[in-house]
């Protein structure tokens, strides 16, 4: 019923007036930074926990095994529970928060939200640059987890419901590009800090995400709540005045009614969370889960977290290992561009099949690679030339994810939902990222010590089956008006059939959105 209404209550394909502004800019730029940090916190733990200073003073045993690694594989050297817990600890926390932060967002709004993750950044920061022991790291990765939480939950929201909607999908993808430009940074810095006399580059590497921490934690105060935020707060008046700024205009009157008409119908579902259990659903729900898993499963962050580990496996030195984590991050950027500008022109599908392929190959290659020169037992020493030839093919893997799995892995979680759950539909899918990464960190350096250059395979597999998955089950969603997205659910082929019994939530006779094969024409 109450889909149905919400399908209504957006029901024709109305173009609002108004441009994209300063005002819009603006807070978008600053919410954004939110992504810095995401992707900051996410490049600098790898080259922190290659650093000897660092290891010496957090983990001795762990370096004394790296410089003594005699008898055991290479493949094993970085092995160790507690490295490994220092760099996953930040996701079990963000996981957990995840939990209370879409209570917390739509209680307070997105804006405080964010600043509650800026200030939970900067704290975390500033812990973990200070770090006198296990513990004070400890803390301050969880400190950054609860803020990778609010940032990750309340951002995306945001920007969607700031964005003129025919900008939608690309702000989304600017979040994405901001992340990758955090990886980039945190590998740059750590390239430069692991130079620094005296061993304390480390905390300069931790520190130093205090400065975005600081930019969205000052600019959050500063920032407007999005209407619908204040729509849903009872702030009516100050959400139309927000309104005709953002948008430039005062001619705002058909956007402002369907926003307050779709907030009345989010408050008419009483209980989202029993809403979304139903089978009309479904093909929506599974998609939130199995998308953030499949995306981890590609391996991604095996590379953006431990690059420099990796390429430090293989026998480069540190320096050269930082250098080529600057490298791999490098690629992840430029190849977001390419994703910006073929999303809504070549569609999420094909993106998704030729970024699969590129993966595969290129997972393939880098395991027998690594397995033919560097051997099963990973004693023997390879060759410059083919550890810089490993580089190349992970580059080229990077990006095909950068083009495919990176953007649309956000991206499509929050454009297949009826606004009535979206919210929901949003933290089911970030807490299963944080799940997912949270293991892909717990298990890669066990998994490395165990299947060598067998874990390249293992998640060329994986990328086989979601390829095959993408194929069969996803329509395509490009250039599908958000209210009208139901209509690519009920003319799939599959997903049709599930719910053919389900009733329509938009009469798909009268939409003026046309599918032709799965593609909206
Ligand atoms: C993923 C992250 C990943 C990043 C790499 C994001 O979409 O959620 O886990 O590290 O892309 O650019």
């Amino acid at each position: 019923m109450a889909a149905a209404s919400a399908a209504g209550v957006a029901g024709d394909t109305k173009v609002y007036t108004g441009k994209l502004t300063l005002y819009v800019l603006l807070p978008c730029g600053v919410a954004a930074t939110g992504g810095l940090i995401i992707g900051y916190d996410i490049g600098i733990s790898g080259g922190v926990t290659s650093m000897d200073m660092f290891l010496e003073k957090f983990f001795p045993s762990v370096l004394h095994h790296e410089q003594t690694a005699q008898g055991t594989s290479q493949y094993c050297k970085f092995n160790s529970q507690p490295l490994t817990a220092f760099t996953s600890s930040l996701y079990l926390a963000a996981l957990i928060a995840s939990l209370f932060v879409a209570s917390f967002t739509l209680a307070m709004g997105r804006k405080w939200s964010m600043f509650g993750g800026g200030v939970s950044f900067l704290a975390g920061a500033t812990l973990n640059g200070a770090a006198q022991n296990i513990a004070m790291l400890v803390a301050g990765r969880v400190l950054l987890g609860i803020g990778v939480a609010f940032a990750g939950l309340s951002i995306p929201i945001y920007l969607s419901e700031l964005a003129p909607p025919r900008l939608r999908g690309m702000l989304n993808i600017v979040l994405q590009l901001m992340i990758t430009v955090g990886i980039f940074s945190a590998n740059l810095v750590n390239f430069g800090a692991a130079k620094i006399k005296g061993g304390w580059g480390w905390r300069l590497s931790l520190g130093l995400a205090a400065v975005p921490a600081c930019a969205i934690t000052v600019g959050s105060i500063f920032l407007p709540d999005s209407p619908n935020s204040l729509i849903n707060s009872g702030r009516h008046e100050e959400a139309r005045r927000v309104l005709c700024r953002i948008r430039g205009t005062d001619e705002v009157d058909d956007e402002y009614a369907d926003l307050v008409a779709a907030s009345e119908v989010a408050f008419s579902v009483e209980r989202p969370w029993r809403e979304i259990l139903r089978r009309r659903y479904r093909p929506q729900v599974t998609m939130a889960i199995l998308i953030p898993i499949f995306q981890q499963l590609t391996g991604i962050n095996a590379i953006m977290f431990y690059a420099p580990v990796l390429f430090k496996t293989i026998g480069l030195g540190g320096d050269a290992s930082l250098m080529s984590a600057v490298i791999t991050g490098l690629v992840n950027i430029v190849a977001t561009f390419v994703s910006i500008a073929a999303v809504d022109s070549h569609g999420r599908r094909k993106l998704l099949f030729q970024g699969g392929c590129q993966m595969l190959i290129c997972q393939v290659i880098t395991g027998t690679l690594i397995g033919v020169t560097f051997g099963t037992s990973g004693d023997d020493s390879i060759s410059k030339a083919f550890a810089v030839c490993v580089v190349v093919f992970i580059c080229v893997y990077v990006s095909g994810f950068a083009w495919s799995w990176g953007p649309l892995g956000v991206l499509l979680p929050s454009e297949i939902f009826p606004l009535e759950i979206r919210p929901m539909g949003q933290s089911i899918s970030v807490a299963v990222n944080m799940l997912c990464t949270f293991a892909v960190a717990e298990a890669f350096l066990p998994m490395l010590c165990r299947m060598r250059f067998g874990l390249f395979y293992f998640f060329s597999g994986w990328v086989l089956v979601m390829t095959l998955f993408i194929a069969l089950f996803l329509p395509e969603t490009k250039g599908v008006p958000i209210e009208k997205m139901t209509v690519v659910w009920e003319t799939h082929w599959f997903w049709g059939k599930f719910l053919k019994n389900e009733g329509a939530h938009v009469e798909v006779a009268d939409s003026k959105v046309q599918m032709h094969n799965g593609t909206a024409v």
